[in-house]
């Protein structure tokens, strides 16, 4: 197999036998100071015969700067994959993925994100306007057009990669928005999309990624609500839950569709090498569940006890109608995920929350 790579001076690099192909300077922050580096691109032939997973990927990565793309690109930099951060800001992701830390990380604005494509072994797609705001007709333009504008081009530059240097694999992110909202129903890849503004959303994002290049392994995930330390809708919820003592949220009975950021990590981590994860897969963990119990036990993970409801105004004054997400839910269940054998790490809201807290 023949890929393309970029390698710095300072970065490893995946061939086993390469040719310099040619030479491009970027600005890069080494020690502090900002210097001119030199990056390679190398025609790089990777040994075919080992397997996905022992092969050291060449992974692009749009939104790799936010909640979820900062610890994806941490865990593929540990298992020494090359990335290349597609980014809005030089700068921003430098600060984020200081060279020190991240030796031979690529970091590329949008004029450089066709030759950072072109030669990737794999693309992830995790950018878009954050829907945790207030949504004036503004925002709500922003939020959809800014996760068309990004998945389709980055689609036009996988198609119009030379065919020796297409990524085979494309991972986009989506979420469980796309079901619309129901406290009854329960909602799997195969069930239809809702007929809200999220659903509209969801449905022109995944549109704009199923124009890949038919011969790229496409890997639609739909994220459920991510629970991590330090962001995500987790983040903004916990002190508004110490100020009022923890109660549920809302009325309570809504479905909370949740995934721990490490396993939703490595279900894009797999989707990445195995080629058996494609089409439409939920990023959810196993057992959803009401949003009253989801604050019962939030709650007794932070030594809280759960018994003064969390006004619906609190909620919407720090999510906007972002809080929507979280007030109006639906049940997502990870049916795909399970059939393909995934191993979820956390299968119950109370461990993911004690690991979270701890
Ligand atoms: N977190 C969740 O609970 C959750 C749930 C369901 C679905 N998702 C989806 O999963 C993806 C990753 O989630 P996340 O929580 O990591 O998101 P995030 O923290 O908000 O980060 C998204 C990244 O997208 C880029 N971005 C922001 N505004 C943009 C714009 N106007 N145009 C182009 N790019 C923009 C930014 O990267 P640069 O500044 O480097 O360009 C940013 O770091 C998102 O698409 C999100 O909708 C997340």
């Amino acid at each position: 197999m023949s890929t393309m790579g970029v390698a710095s001076a300072f970065s490893w690099t995946n061939s086993i036998s390469s040719t310099i192909q040619f030479p491009q300077t970027h600005t890069q922050l080494i020690g502090g100071e900002s210097k001119r580096v030199t990056f390679w691109c190398v025609n790089a032939n990777m040994d075919s015969a080992s397997s996905p997973k022992e092969s050291k990927m060449i992974v692009s990565v749009t939104g790799a700067t936010g909640f979820v793309g900062k610890r994806l690109v941490q865990r593929l930099h540990a298992d020494n994959h090359q990335i290349r951060v597609l980014t809005r800001s030089r700068s921003t992701a430098q600060s984020i993925f200081p060279v020190k830390e991240f030796p031979g990380i690529v970091i590329a604005e949008e004029p450089e994100w066709r030759n950072c494509i072109e030669g990737s072994t794999a693309v992830v797609n995790l950018a878009g306007t954050s829907i945790s705001t207030r949504w004036s007709s503004e925002i709500k333009k922003d939020i959809k057009q800014s996760r068309i504008r990004v998945t389709s081009k980055v689609v036009e530059l996988i198609n119009n990669s030379k065919d020796d240097a297409r990524p085979k694999v494309l991972i986009s992110a989506t979420a469980v928005g796309y079901y619309g909202t129901s406290e009854t129903q329960v909602f799997d890849e195969k069930s239809p999309s809702g007929n809200d503004y999220l659903a509209e959303v969801c449905r022109e994002w995944e549109a704009a990624a199923l124009k890949v290049n038919k011969d790229v392994r496409l890997a639609l995930i739909r994220i459920g609500v991510v629970l991590g330390k330090d962001g995500g809708a987790l983040a903004k919820m916990i002190p508004l839950f110490m100020m009022f003592a923890g109660g549920p949220l809302g009325s309570g009975k809504q479905w909370f569709s949740w995934i721990h950021l490490d396993d939703l990590v490595d279900l894009i981590y797999e989707a990445l090498s195995n080629p058996s994860y494609k089409g439409v897969i939920n990023g959810t963990a196993p057992n959803p569940v009401r949003l009253g119990e989801m604050c019962e036990q939030l709650g007794s993970t932070l030594g809280r006890p759960s018994w003064l409801p969390v006004p619906e105004i609190a909620l919407k004054a720090v999510l906007g109608e972002g809080a929507s997400v979280v007030l109006d839910g639906q049940k997502v269940v990870p049916t795909k995920a399970k059939e393909l054998g995934f191993s979820f790490k956390y299968r119950y809201i109370k461990d993911a929350l004690k690991a979270i807290m701890s």
